[in-house]
């Protein structure tokens, strides 16, 4: 059984009072959730904030999770944060993000040595793949996706994959208010992502790897992806900056296997 993962990304939001405001507003509902693991529940702030989230959620069973790291582990790169420096922190670290590749350029092959960075230091990555919504309209999805895939585990054992969180998140529907459904969700996780999981490394680890939604999730949108056999949890972005409506979020992943 794969336990539901709900993540919040704050992406580049919030400032030390009100990151800290925001995580005790969510604390005690998210520690009960994530108390008795049936679901798993992760914050993303910004790096700065990092240090703060994780003593503030120290021992209440919430996870802390980075929004980017580099590959190399040391050395002259002025600006960039190694994958070391982010384990006394976090546990996850947001991998691919699209607003990465497309803002900042990051190939797939980046990507992939970003994840072997990540496994090698002990952080679990949550890859992220999707695609623009020329390749959506144009019916091309399944082809983009599955190469996004197999770009990103160049290299990976199959026991390494087991422990991956992958994203799946349409561009056209981050930021933009205008969710896939889930069904179509659905679909392109148990078709593509599974698909080319199962091409790599067989069907079992296919259907041990825990595929996350991304994309305009709210709280009035959860329940119809949650409820998808394929689709085992969500990546927030704005709502996850809302104590409430993260919460309420986050509640919906306990529906998952009741
Ligand atoms: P959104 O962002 O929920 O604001 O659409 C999701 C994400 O980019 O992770």
């Amino acid at each position: 059984m794969r336990t539901p993962i709900l993540a919040g990304n704050w992406k580049m939001n919030t400032n030390l009072a009100s990151a800290t405001e925001l995580v005790n507003a969510m604390k005690n509902d998210l520690s009960q959730l994530a108390a008795n693991g049936n679901v798993h529940v992760v914050l993303c702030p910004p790096f700065p904030y990092l240090a703060r989230v994780n003593e503030l959620t120290r021992g209440t069973g919430i996870q802390v999770g980075a929004q980017n790291m580099y590959y190399e582990l040391k050395g002259a790169f002025t600006g960039e944060v190694a994958p070391a420096m982010l384990v006394d922190f976090a546990e996850y670290v947001i991998i691919g993000h699209s607003e990465r590749r497309q803002i900042f350029h990051e190939s797939d092959e980046v990507v992939n040595k970003k994840i072997h960075a990540a496994l090698a230091n002990d952080l679990k990555p949550i890859v992220c793949c999707g695609e623009a919504l020329e390749t959506y309209e144009n019916g091309e999805t399944d082809v983009w996706v599955r190469g996004q895939i197999h770009a990103a585990m160049q290299g990976l054992s199959a026991d390494q994959v087991r422990g991956l969180v992958i994203a799946y998140e349409p561009i056209w529907a981050i930021g933009t208010g205008k969710a896939a459904t889930g069904a179509g969700a659905n679909a392109v996780i148990g078709i593509s992502i599974r698909g080319a999981l199962a091409d790599l490394y067989g069907e079992d680890v296919a259907q041990s790897v825990r595929v996350q939604y991304g994309g305009s999730v709210t709280a009035k949108n959860i329940d119809e992806f949650i409820v998808q056999p394929d689709i085992d949890g969500a990546l927030v972005g704005g709502a996850s900056l809302k104590a409430d409506e993260f919460i309420a979020i986050c509640r919906a992943g306990l529906k998952k296997n009741s």
